[in-house]
């Protein structure tokens, strides 16, 4: 891990922020429409919003929220972004450069010269989507479960831990992670906008529908307008976060009652986790299954993953190749989000977003479709049980 590190070119920063050419591709054959021009626009619109690597920008007044204004600080982005070096106060720049972007990528992608040979690979930030988080499956992280993540990595992946870095260099680089995650959404949502909302087709929309008013500030503008509620909702998810953290109830008794319980709960028809992870949570089940980022340019579009002609044109625009996720061998012991009991608590309500593990869903009394909160504990009983007995 650490020689993948040292691969990245990092003394020469790239200069702009790489385009999202395959989710281009993806609106295009999902809408039947040309998205040539939209990306162009989306592109430049981008730039004038967000800045560059070298130089981020954080649109404060394109924002309507106070709170949205704050989710990140200006100071910290252009800590984390550039080039790499440390003043006379060895304060840290080029954060993301010297640590992820070998592996992220540049605009976070998850497609960094490092990503190809790994499993799974690195997160692609635009989707804004998370798997290791305390919120509600839909919900976004908060800054502790990015500040966890980075602490602890996720173990069982090429995710390192960052334990060494000091509180400021991490801050620094979570505020940059919801920065490159807010920006490469709002790329997704406005290149969909473009030809949805404003009749980007062969040609450029009016002035006034024309995504290149967003570099001119006119206020008036039909686009500035759609672009500016795209931007408050995405934000506003992010402002939302800390409410949407999956209340946990107190810990019923982990006794050998409450295993045995967890096992049935295991085995049964409302949880169903033996229907993915195997009879004893072996993950020794053949499934042929992948992950949303995949099915994105793939199954959601009706091309088949494993047909290398179809995804070729993806591949070309920056898609790694699709692979396979498999329901985790639970009997290992090792939990890539984190294996303290309130965390595969969660983990059990919530699922795993991006991933086929659905959540449950939590019901005050014993019922035939929910489980209880003393039932999830059962669970997590049982699947420590599991973890611990091979050690
Ligand atoms: C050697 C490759 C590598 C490096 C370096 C790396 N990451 Fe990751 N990162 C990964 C992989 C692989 C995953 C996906 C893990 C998974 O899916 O369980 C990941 C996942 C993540 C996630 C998503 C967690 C979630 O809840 O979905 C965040 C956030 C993240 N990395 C941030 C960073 C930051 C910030 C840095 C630099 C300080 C960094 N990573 C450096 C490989 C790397
Ligand atoms: C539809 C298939 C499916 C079902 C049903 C399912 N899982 Fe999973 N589970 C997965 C997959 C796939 C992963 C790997 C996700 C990843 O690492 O990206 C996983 C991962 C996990 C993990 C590892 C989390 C970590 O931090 O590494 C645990 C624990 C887990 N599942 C427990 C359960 C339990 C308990 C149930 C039943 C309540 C359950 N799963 C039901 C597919 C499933």
């Amino acid at each position: 891990m650490l020689v993948a590190v040292f691969l990245c070119g990092c003394d020469a920063p790239v200069e702009h922020y790489p385009p999202n050419r395959v989710y281009s591709l993806v609106v295009s054959a999902k809408l039947d429409v040309p998205t040539e021009l939209a990306a162009e626009d989306t592109t430049a619109a981008l730039e004038a919003w967000f800045g560059t690597p070298i130089e981020p920008r954080w649109p404060v007044d394109q924002m309507s929220h106070d709170e949205a204004k704050t989710l990140v600080g200006l100071e910290n982005l252009q800590r984390a972004a550039g080039p790499v070096y440390s003043d006379q106060s060895n304060r840290h720049f080029g954060l993301f450069n010297e640590h992820c972007v070998t592996c992220h990528g540049v605009s976070g992608g998850g497609n960094g010269p490092a990503s190809l040979l790994q499993n799974p690979y690195p997160r692609d930030f635009r989707a804004g989507v998370y798997k290791w988080k305390s919120t509600q499956r839909g919900a976004k992280p908060t800054r502790q479960d990015l500040l966890a993540i980075l602490r602890h990595g996720a173990p069982g992946t090429a995710m390192p831990s960052f334990e060494r870095l000091s509180e400021d260099d991490l801050a620094a680089l979570v505020d940059y992670v919801i920065y490159l995650s807010v920006r490469g959404e709002f790329e997704r949502r406005m290149l969909t906008e473009a030809v949805v909302e404003l009749g980007y087709e062969e040609t450029r929309p009016d002035d006034d529908a024309s995504l290149l008013t967003l570099a001119s500030m006119d206020p008036q503008a039909f686009a500035v307008e759609v672009a500016r509620e795209t931007l408050d909702r995405i934000t506003g998810q992010w402002v939302d976060a800390d409410q949407s953290v999956i209340p946990v109830p107190e810990e019923a008794p982990a006794d050998d009652a409450s295993i045995a319980r967890g096992d049935a709960l295991f085995h049964g028809r409302i949880a169903n986790c033996a229907g993915c992870h195997g009879k004893q949570g072996g993950g020794d089940l053949v499934t042929f299954d992948f992950d949303d980022w995949t099915k994105e340019f793939t199954e959601g579009i009706a091309v088949t993953p494993t047909d290398r002609e179809a995804v070729r044109p993806f591949r070309t625009a920056g898609a790694l190749r699709p692979r396979q996720i498999h329901p985790r061998r639970l009997t290992d012991g090792v939990y890539r989000g984190g294996g303290d009991p309130e965390t595969l608590y969660r983990r059990i309500v919530a699922g795993i977003a991006g991933t086929p593990m659905a959540g449950i869903s939590l019901s005050g009394e014993p019922s035939a479709t929910g489980l209880t909160g003393d039932q999830v504990w059962d669970i997590v009983h049982y699947v420590k049980s599991l973890g611990e007995a091979k050690r």
